[in-house]
């Protein structure tokens, strides 16, 4: 992990004061996404995956490498071996840092996380390819995502790929001090 993501973080352990919508995508509410656009991007569920199409080894790289080895899935966009936008993927719910909670869901329900365009890359549609890929790929399943209160980029995509909010989670901490209130239908536990 780099420094700047440590300091951040913690940073974040003295104090924290957020709000957390989540959005669900119920199997109904699937949209008859771009078959075409799945060829775009690059599903990988190991790290010998990742090896074999053999990308640039930089930050991001590093990023998805941690994710795959907590056990999650990812699917990559790459633009000439380097990889320039990501989404993170967990089955069954996932550990949400934010409110450091972990989010319970049912077994076939897919939560995307740490979706990420390299900076240079933003605003060119990758984002929304992604959530559209992955509607497209887990047709039949429930997905669940979820997005700071003040991050209208993302929650601008969310919202325009179809996705509807379930719940909203308030978080503060102050060093020992922390409260969570859940406003919606939502299991979260420690
Ligand atoms: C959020 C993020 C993934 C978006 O990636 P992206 O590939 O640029 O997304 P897209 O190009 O598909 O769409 C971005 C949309 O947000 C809009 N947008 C960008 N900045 C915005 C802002 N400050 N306020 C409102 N809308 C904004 C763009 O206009 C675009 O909408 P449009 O297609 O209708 O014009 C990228 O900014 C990122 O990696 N941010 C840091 C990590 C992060 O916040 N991840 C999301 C966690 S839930």
């Amino acid at each position: 992990m780099n420094i700047k993501r440590l300091t951040y973080r913690l940073l974040r352990r003295v104090f924290s004061n957020r709000r957390l919508i989540f959005f669900l995508m119920g199997r109904r509410q699937h949209n008859s996404a771009d078959q075409g656009e799945r060829t775009s991007f690059t599903y990988i569920e190991n790290i010998s995956d990742l090896t074999l199409i053999g990308v640039q080894h930089d930050e991001i790289y590093r990023t998805v490498v941690e994710e795959l080895k907590g056990g999650a899935h990812t699917l990559l966009f790459l633009d000439r071996g380097r990889i320039v936008n990501f989404s993170c993927l967990l089955f069954g719910g996932g550990y949400v840092g934010e409110i450091r909670r972990r989010i319970v869901l049912d077994k076939g329900s897919v939560y995307i996380y740490n979706c990420f365009t390299a900076e240079e890359y933003r605003g060119r549609g990758l984002y929304g390819s992604a959530l559209r890929c992955l509607q497209t790929r887990f047709n039949n399943r429930p997905l669940y995502i979820c997005c700071l209160n003040d991050n209208y980029a993302s929650l601008k995509v969310i919202e325009k790929s179809g996705f509807e909010r379930v719940a909203e989670a308030k978080y503060l901490s102050v060093l020992f001090f922390e409260s969570l209130t859940v406003d919606g239908d939502l299991e979260l536990i420690r």
